[in-house]
């Protein structure tokens, strides 16, 4: 039986890339889940493709920049499964742009979406994971959690805050049984791009992607692979890149 059959896991960012391709991948693996995001469409759909082949799954509509939803989002999955056994904090946003241009707003989304919806995120399920002895929550970061480049400076600054966030909930939590991983991918298909305005720089953004960018279901399978290891292994890191793309 897969080391995923029956964990209840909560994905944030579920309606479409990596965590869409995420809910498939556990899915098909028994996972029971708690989606997450704010188009109800993309959600409902899901949900209705991953009931087609038998999975327990639920969502519920959440900005994770609002504390109080993401809370209601983790009572949620308590009151239908009873436990917690997985967070994957996957939702972000990217709005690249050269900071001269001072695009504040998408500074501001990126810092709230990016840094203050993964904290949100680890507060509304760490009581309930310290109480069972027991919990696991993936953080997205980013190639750009480790490499800094033009236009990508306020992203991987919350990138890099991400990582941070990580390795200190990882010292934390660690003699509470809950292991934490960071999964920090390079160039993936998915809608990422498409926030980019800063017009200096999506034409070379859409060539990189186009060029190198592997499918969403490489990310969800090292989330498998992280979540499938035996209690008492945590894999803490991991970098994907597509094989092609050298920065
Ligand atoms: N694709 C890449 O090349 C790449 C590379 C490195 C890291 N990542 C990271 O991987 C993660 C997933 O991104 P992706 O590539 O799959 O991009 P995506 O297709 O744009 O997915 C982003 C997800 O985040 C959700 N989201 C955004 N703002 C939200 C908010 N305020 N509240 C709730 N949900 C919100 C979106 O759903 P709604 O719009 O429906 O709310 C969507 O489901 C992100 O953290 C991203 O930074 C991606």
């Amino acid at each position: 039986m897969s080391n995923i059959q029956d964990k209840v896991v909560i994905i944030t960012g579920a309606s479409s890339g990596i965590g869409e391709a995420t809910a498939k991948e556990l899915a098909a693996k028994g996972a029971k889940l708690v989606l997450a995001a704010r188009r109800e469409d993309r959600l409902e759909k899901l949900q209705q493709d991953i009931q087609n082949t038998g999975g327990p799954v639920i969502y519920k509509v959440i900005d994770v920049t609002s504390y109080e939803q993401m809370e209601e989002l983790a009572e949620m999955a308590l009151k239908e499964f009873g436990k917690i056994d997985v967070l994957v904090n996957n939702a972000g946003v990217m709005p690249h742009s050269f900071l001269y241009k001072k695009k504040i707003d998408d500074w501001n989304k990126m810092i709230d979406v990016n840094i203050k919806g993964v904290l949100y995120g680890i507060a509304a399920v760490l009581p309930t994971m310290r109480e069972q002895k027991s919990g696991h929550i993936i953080n997205l970061s980013s190639v750009a959690g480790h490499v800094v480049g033009p236009g990508s400076t306020v992203y991987a600054g919350t990138k890099h805050a991400v990582r941070a966030i990580s390795e200190g909930l990882r010292k934390e939590e660690a003699g509470n049984n809950i292991r934490s991983t960071i999964i920090s991918p390079g160039a993936v298909q998915s809608e990422l791009i498409n926030l980019i305005t800063d017009t200096d720089l999506k034409p070379g953004i859409d060539k990189l992607y186009e060029d190198v960018a592997i499918e969403a279901n490489s990310i969800s399978r090292a989330i498998a692979f992280a979540i499938e290891q035996p209690y008492d292994v945590a894999i803490n890191e991991m970098i994907i890149r597509p094989t092609s793309q050298e920065r």
